[in-house]
């Protein structure tokens, strides 16, 4: 029992350290995760797919007090694609629920601190009841100044490419841009993470090693990191590892 004890307390102080040393080096500014394995975690355990989204909503908290911690400024999570809509309806209705459940619970926490709720995606395509509990805690968080959570909820990188495109047209329709002032500034301008940073940082959950449509334009330079670790069991030591080794990488951008 004694032994037992002085290890996990050995365990807890080294992680610290560990968090401190990474501190000292260059923290990602802007993390992106693609949150997958709910469904497989649950069905390990002989739960339905829902008892892995409920579960990996807990892990949304714990990730985003210590992304906020280690002092990352925006951590966007892909909670719902636009081709999530080919579930079963009642999976889409849980899914759908979530962010209520969650903000519900946790508002309060994200205001102290210091958090700003964000949204991509095309809001019109949600339930009135998740649209409304989202711009509720963007609304309530909007002074904030600490870490972006930004909710990546039925956002897909084509969809969201394709509407650009449309509004590019339509603002050359009416003058106010010429085709020849259209840069890759520009366009990004149009999209709907026009205010972040690109990702520094990619990281996807589950072992799937693909894109799945998600910010296909703001990931060209984006160091990405794949682990097997389904998301409700995705830890903060987990996060600590992915950040560790993104340090440890030379980013060249297509210079030398
Ligand atoms: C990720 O987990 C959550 C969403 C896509 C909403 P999944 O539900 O995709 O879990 P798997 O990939 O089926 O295990
Ligand atoms: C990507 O996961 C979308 C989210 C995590 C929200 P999926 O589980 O939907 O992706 P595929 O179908 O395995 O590519
Ligand atoms: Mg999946």
């Amino acid at each position: 029992m004694f032994k037992k004890f002085t290890f996990r307390k050995q365990k807890a102080s080294s992680f610290n350290e560990l968090v401190e040393e990474a501190k000292k080096g260059y923290i990602p500014n802007h993390i992106a995760i693609i949150m997958d394995g709910n469904g497989r975690w649950a069905k390990r355990r002989a739960m339905p797919r829902i008892a892995g989204h409920h579960e990996g909503m807990k892990v949304v908290r714990k990730i985003t007090k210590f992304a906020n911690k280690m002092g990352v400024k925006v951590l966007t999570l892909y909670a719902f694609s636009t081709e999530n809509w080919k579930r079963p309806q009642q999976e889409v209705d849980f899914l759908m629920k979530l962010p209520q459940e969650f903000l519900g619970t946790f508002l309060p926490e994200l205001v102290e601190e210091n958090v700003q709720v964000r949204l991509i995606g095309q809001r019109d395509g949600l339930p009135a009841h998740t649209r409304e509990s989202v711009e509720k805690a963007i609304k309530a968080t909007q002074h904030n100044t600490g870490l972006i959570l930004n909710f990546a909820l039925n956002y897909g990188s084509r969809d969201e490419m394709v509407y650009a495109i449309q509004n590019l047209v339509t603002d050359s329709n009416s003058g106010k841009i010429q085709p020849h002032e259209i840069t890759e500034d520009v366009f990004s301008s149009y999209l709907m993470t026009s205010s972040l940073p690109d990702p520094d940082l990619l990281i996807r959950t589950s072992g799937e090693i693909r894109i799945s449509n998600f910010m296909l334009w703001q990931i060209a330079y984006t160091e990405l990191w794949f682990t097997d670790v389904f998301w409700p069991d995705f830890t903060e030591e987990h996060l600590l590892e992915a950040i560790v080794n993104f340090q440890r990488r030379g980013r060249r951008f297509g210079g030398v």
